[in-house]
């Protein structure tokens, strides 16, 4: 079991947008279909031209940024937790910024008055925290007329990745910082939205990663640094992501080619029941 030093941690060698930016480029050059998250979203929100929106979990803005380049003229407001995220989600919006709200916020304690936004968005954003007190806020924050939109991903998606952490986490005896996750995922969704609105109704999509390579699924299971405990120094980090190549090997023989499913739902969610 790799011990922590916290006094020794220094800050992750790869910050939260880098790694964020890994996984999108990871699910846009290996995706065999390559369903476009932001274009579903963006269909299922019906928006009118003046609606005032609100992304939560925003990541890079991409979805704002998205909508504002198509002449969208309501407010656009983007939270996410991380301040870095923040940062370059308004550096990356350009001179779009100054259109684009984008705040650091937590999703459970958004801080606008109630009924403020007729849309808000959470893509992949509750699968990380607890779901529950982000969709008692979303529900207070969106208008009774209103339209939500979230999505995760199916708890049967990515196998291949899933066999590593399962490893790594036997090996090392690590804990995922986010145990504190209530597996908000396809299977488990509809239920607890349901707690939270009248209507709910899911949209699915089924894919696959193809790897060319073992080293693919490396980046993927680099890009899960968050996840883990943040006692690790970055020098045990980059020994833990050196075993994962060894084991990816095992998984994806070298030259070797590899498929890992994935799954992912959109709900649209209508009639807050303001719990
Ligand atoms: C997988 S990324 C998705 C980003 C963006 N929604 C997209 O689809 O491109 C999840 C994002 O949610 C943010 N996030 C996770 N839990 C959060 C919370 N409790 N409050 C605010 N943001 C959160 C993370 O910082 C990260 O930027």
């Amino acid at each position: 079991m790799i011990e922590s030093h916290p006094e020794e941690s220094h800050p992750e060698q790869y910050s939260d947008w880098a790694r964020l930016e890994i996984r999108k480029r990871i699910h846009t050059d290996y995706s065999k279909i390559g369903h476009n998250l932001y274009e579903l979203a963006h269909s299922l929100l019906d928006l009118r031209p003046n609606d005032d929106v609100l992304d939560v979990g925003c990541g890079l803005g991409d979805f704002l940024t998205m909508i504002r380049t198509r002449g969208h003229l309501g407010t656009l407001c983007g939270v996410d937790q991380s301040p870095e995220v923040i940062e370059e989600a308004r550096d990356r919006a350009g001179e779009l910024a100054p259109s684009i709200d984008f705040k650091v916020r937590p999703a459970d304690a958004l801080r606008f008055p109630g009924s403020s936004f007729n849309c808000v968005t959470a893509l992949h954003v509750l699968g990380h925290s607890k779901p529950g007190r982000i969709l008692r806020e979303l529900g207070r924050v969106i208008k009774a007329d209103g339209r939500v939109v979230i999505s995760t991903n199916s708890r049967m998606s990515f196998p291949l990745l899933e066999e590593l952490k399962n490893r790594a986490r036997q090996r090392f005896g690590w804990f995922l910082a986010s145990e504190w996750t209530e597996g908000f995922d396809s299977e488990s969704a509809p239920e607890l939205l349901r707690r939270y609105y009248g209507e709910v109704k899911e949209f699915r999509y089924d894919d696959v990663l193809q790897y060319p390579d073992a080293e693919v699924l490396v980046d993927f299971f680099r890009s899960t640094r968050g996840l883990w405990s943040d006692g690790l120094t970055s020098a045990e980090w980059e020994r833990i992501v050196d075993w994962a190549r060894e084991q990816a090997l095992e998984l994806i023989p070298e030259h070797g080619y590899a498929e890992d499913p994935k799954s992912f739902s959109l709900f649209r969610c209508t009639a807050p029941l303001g719990l």
